[in-house]
Formats: structure tokens, sequence, C-alpha cells
């Protein structure tokens, strides 16, 4: 039996000596090593049934074997030049162009929008997108039954815990453990049940912003608006402010910004921290004051490219996604 084995490995030198292509490495090691017909794999089932004297002998002896022709033919995989024997390489051929994939263009206006941000002294934080109903209203002053909750129906996970409708899920929560001065953006993915049209998706992203500090005001806000949308869509852009209402800032307002296709084109919510907002987060509102607000990327890559329906940013269409 010992006999054999040594001619094996003998005939297994010369032959893996031969190779040329690369399918002879695989050739090469079913015929030596494959779990059907392989031939170390037929001596293996036949140890059992030697004299016990020769069984560890034979057995130790098979797998230096196999360890030899692993290596021998791994070697081979990795020297690759055997297929380059058999195929001279011919040096003129233009190189193979690789695909390289780029940012998502939302991806790329969030970065943006922070870069903008952070030149007024902003940096960001994350929040969680499955949030409980006490951050994402209730401490925004948006008790069970409240009317505002219409118009931000969403997916729930259970009576307590859902997918947030806004970013704005993050402002009690940074709130309750940094206090003021605060400069914050958290981008994210909020969740709504509603119908997918050209404007509006069941998901998208925000942006949110919050400032707190001793003295901020209104001007500042739209100050600070003002200036974002400018360095963002160039200094002639023009914006639209008008009245709103968010339970969670008093007063409050809505940015629109003019879409040639589109008209008018909502961008952003905000305004001034409603002060039970503040006292939620144990923040005194007789000290502090801030603003926020809670913009639409998604509504920013439609107005800066011009694209006239939502849907296309996530198709995935290579097409369209090669432009940027
Ligand atoms: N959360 C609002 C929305 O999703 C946007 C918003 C409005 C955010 C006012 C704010 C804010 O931070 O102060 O429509």
């Amino acid at each position: 039996m010992s006999m054999d084995l040594d001619k094996i490995l003998l005939k297994f030198r010369t032959e893996s000596q031969k190779i040329k292509h690369k399918d002879q490495i695989e050739e090469l090691r079913i015929k030596y090593l494959g779990r059907k017909s392989g031939i170390l794999p037929r001596i293996t089932e036949k140890i059992p049934q030697l004299p016990p004297a020769q069984k560890g002998g034979v057995g130790t002896q098979v797998k230096k074997i196999r360890a030899e022709i692993e290596d021998t033919l791994t070697k081979k995989i990795s020297e690759g030049a055997v297929n380059h024997k058999s195929f001279p390489q011919d040096v003129t051929i233009p190189g193979q162009q690789r695909n390289i994939g780029s940012l998502h263009p939302i991806t790329q206006v969030i970065e943006e929008v922070k870069d903008i941000f952070h030149s007024l002294g902003f940096t960001w934080v994350d929040g969680p997108e499955v949030e409980s109903d006490e951050y994402n209203f209730q401490k925004l002053n948006m008790p069970p039954d409240h009317p505002a909750r219409d118009t931000q129906q969403t997916y729930y996970i259970d009576d307590k815990i859902l997918l947030r409708t806004h970013t704005s899920n993050i402002q009690v929560r940074y709130l309750e453990k940094n206090k003021p001065p605060v400069r914050i953006l958290a981008p994210g993915r909020a969740y709504r049940r509603d119908m997918p049209d050209a404007t509006h998706l069941p998901f998208f992203y925000q942006i949110e912003g919050l400032l707190i500090d001793d003295r901020s005001s209104m001007t500042d806000l739209l100050g600070s608006l003002d200036f974002f949308v400018k360095r963002f869509f160039g200094k002639n852009t023009k914006i639209r402010v008008y009245g709103h209402n968010f339970p969670y800032t008093e007063p409050s307002i809505e940015i629109e910004v003019y879409h040639p296709k589109k008209g008018w084109l909502e961008i952003l919510g905000a305004g001034m921290v409603h002060p039970k907002v503040l006292q939620n987060a144990q923040i005194d509102p007789k000290k502090y004051r801030g603003w926020a607000f809670g913009m639409g990327p998604d509504r920013l890559v439609m107005l800066k490219y011009g694209i006239d329906d939502l849907r296309i940013l996530y198709n995935n269409s290579l097409s369209f996604l090669n432009q940027f």
C-alpha cells in the first residue's frame, strides 16, 4: 500500500509540472482529490479495512500527500503565470476599464448641505429610524390624538414603537444629553404612509437642523436659511417664506424655492423651538431659545438638477445614476 502511495505522489509531481493552462489545475485536483472518484479519497475509504498495524501509517502518509497536492495546486493558481505561458500577453491591447461607482445624488446633496452648515458651526449626529411614539410625537408637543399627527401617518411596530415620520425625533433625544449651546444637523431616513407620486414616497430623506443658545431669533433663522439656499442653488436664488403650524415650533414657517417646471416647491419647515419642547428636554425656556428646521434633500436634488419625478432617484437605473 505504501509503495502505491509513493508512486501516486511521483506521478502527481510529473503531471503537475506539465500544467500549462489553469483548466488543467482543476483537472488534476479532481483526479487526485475529487470527492467521488479522486485517487486519494478512494484510498482513504479503504483504510478501515486494512490490518490494524498498517492503518496509522497509511493514514499519515495519505494526509501528507494530500497536503503536498493541495499546496502545489494552490501555488499554481496564484502564480497565474500558467495562463500567460500558453497565451502570451499582448501589451498593446488597451486595458480594461473598471466601472467605478459614484455617490448617489441624494448622498451628494446631504454632504453638500453638511458642508454649508459646517461653515456656520454645525456638526451632525444620527438618530434611530425605529422610534418610540414618545420621541417622535409626544415630546414634540403632539400628544395622542393631536390633529397634527394626521399628516404624518406611519408604520407601527406596536402601540408604542413606530418608524419615525421625521428626523425631528432627534431634538429631545439630543437635548436630553447635550446642553446648550447646540448646533447640529441630523440627516437620515423618515417614513410615512403616503401614496407614491412624483413628489411623495413612503420613505424619504430629511435633514434636521437644531440650534439652541440664549439669544438667537427668527431673523437668524431666516438669514441662515437664505445663506444656505444661495450657497446651494446660486446667489440669485429667491425663497418664499410663509406662516405655517408645527406643534413643536412657535412661530412656524415653510420655505419654498422655485422649480422651473413645477413652480414653487416646498423644501423645508422651520420655526422657533417651542418652549414645551425645551421643557421636555429639561432645558429652561426662560434661559434658552433657538430654532429648528427639517429639510427634504430629495426635493433639493429635484430642484438642483431639474428632475420632475422623485421616483427616478430610487429605481436604481444606471443610465440615470451614471450622470452624477
Ligand atoms: N418635521 C417637519 C416635517 O417633517 C419639518 C420641521 C418643521 C422640522 C419645523 C423642524 C421644525 O425641526 O422646526 O414636515
